[in-house]
């Protein structure tokens, strides 16, 4: 049977559950993307470190396991965490999940080290401090003026989300700094924090676990972003709560600082209820999720933008720009940008895909993107106020998509799965526009 699913530019395991991109880091000239596997079966009852490699952004080879959950203080799950190139190794850090006989968690956070990317030797660990929930996880180191700092996801003892600090200076031995930042909207636990530095201004990325039973349909699976600084040992934020992605699937995002000077982030594309993994249609051909495109990330006017890195487009072949106000457009095994430039200010579009399996539409200010639910089978929808468009790239992959609005100001991320193997699209517009069609080659 043909998989007519397999996207072609959105990375995806070789078998099993893919979640959150881990470790990401650029080391003897390659890029490393490890990532949350279980590489026995599409669900989550097992955890370890898999592992791409890249030499251009563009081509990625899978090397199966890279980091076992082979030790006492990891024996149920290596969890997410991070990694940095220092003194010519390569050093991670993630959380080692244990559970004991009654079921009741306990978390260390380990350091490895590896000094050619395939063996990594574990090196020290340690563990959660008072006052904190066992739900202390996913490591994230960085520079910040010559200390060495490691934010975590964590939950004090009422349940509230926070983000913890550590620092050090060897990136061997830490010391616990307490609370970097709290913030309800953090929600019960915090996951998967991360940080950028644009030296002026920092950016505090993290998850808001979702409570049970609660649904959020305002940021997709409230993964965001709070603008602020670090002072003291401290974030503090000058804003509140800001989606990375308006879309239905994006959560643990993470961001690397490329040679170049360039913030690339790559995000877990999935937020499933576990209804709709174990039916998402990947399933049968023995796979579960695909991480993001690579995005470049900048901050500009107070806020982030996320642009498909350029790489993406080095081998696109342009398939038509026309001004037509019905295009329609055909799919078959390979994945495409549809790019529409608008004249006027008061735009109003439709896109089809796949005959309607999903669409997004625009109409005054308001944009909504819809898709039929695989599990559910009803149309489910996410809004999104823009007073004006004036752009949009849509990366259309086999199974993916990817939207940038305004150049890459508001972004929303959506699998859907089409029955057809000839995907046919349509791009509906009434006023004046250029639409361009590349079709993108690896
Ligand atoms: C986020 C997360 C992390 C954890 C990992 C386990 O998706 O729950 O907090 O380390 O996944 O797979």
């Amino acid at each position: 049977m043909k998989n007519i699913y397999k996207n072609k530019i959105h990375l995806e395991p070789p078998t099993g559950l893919l979640n959150d991109p881990n470790g990401l880091c650029f080391f003897d000239d390659t890029y490393y993307i490890f990532h949350q596997w279980n590489r026995f079966k599409c669900d989550h009852s097992y955890k370890e470190w898999g592992l791409f490699t890249s030499n251009d952004l563009i081509s990625w080879k899978h090397h199966g396991s890279a980091i076992l959950p082979d030790t006492p203080k990891d024996s149920h799950g290596i969890y997410s965490g991070s990694a940095i190139v220092y003194k010519q190794k390569l050093r991670v850090f993630y959380t080692g999940n244990t559970r004991n006989e009654l079921g009741l968690r306990k978390s260390y956070q380990h350091i490895a080290e590896s000094i050619d990317g395939n063996t990594y030797i574990k090196k020290n660990s340690f563990e959660t401090p008072l006052g904190l929930t066992e739900n202390n996880r996913d490591p994230f180191v960085f520079k910040h003026r010559n200390i060495w700092f490691m934010i975590m996801g964590s939950q004090t003892m009422n349940h509230n989300g926070v983000v913890t600090l550590y620092t050090s200076e060897d990136l061997y031995e830490w010391d616990y700094k307490g609370i970097f930042f709290r913030s309800s909207e953090l929600s019960q636990m915090c996951e998967c924090p991360n940080l950028i530095d644009f030296e002026s201004t920092q950016i505090l990325l993290a998850c808001a676990q979702k409570r049970d039973n609660v649904l959020d349909t305002v940021i997709s699976s409230k993964s965001g972003y709070f603008v602020g600084k670090i002072l003291n040992n401290k974030f503090v934020s000058s804003t509140k709560f800001l989606a990375l992605d308006y879309g239905f699937d994006f959560y643990a995002p993470q961001v690397l600082k490329a040679p170049d000077g360039r913030y690339l982030m790559w995000g877990w594309m999935s937020s499933m209820s576990s209804a709709e993994e174990q039916t998402c249609p990947t399933i049968k051909f023995g796979y579960l999720h695909c991480l993001t495109i690579p995005r470049e990330v900048k901050f500009e006017n107070g806020q982030l933008i996320q642009r498909p890195v350029h790489e993406l487009l080095n081998s696109s072949v342009l398939l038509s720009r026309n001004t037509d106000s019905v295009f329609n457009f055909e799919q078959v095994d390979y994945a495409l940008l549809l790019q529409v430039n608008f004249d006027s200010l008061n735009s109003s579009f439709t896109v089809n895909f796949d005959g309607g399996t999903a669409a997004l539409h625009y109409q005054n200010g308001q944009l909504t993107l819809q898709r039929r639910n695989w599990s559910s089978n009803e149309i489910e929808s996410r809004y999104l106020f823009i007073e004006q468009i004036k752009s949009i790239e849509i990366y259309i992959d086999l199974s993916a998509v990817e939207i940038f609005i305004n150049s890459g100001s508001k972004v929303l991320s959506m699998r859907y799965f089409p029955d057809h193997d000839i995907k046919k699209h349509e791009f509906l517009c009434n006023d004046s526009h250029i639409v361009t069609l590349i079709e993108i080659r690896q």
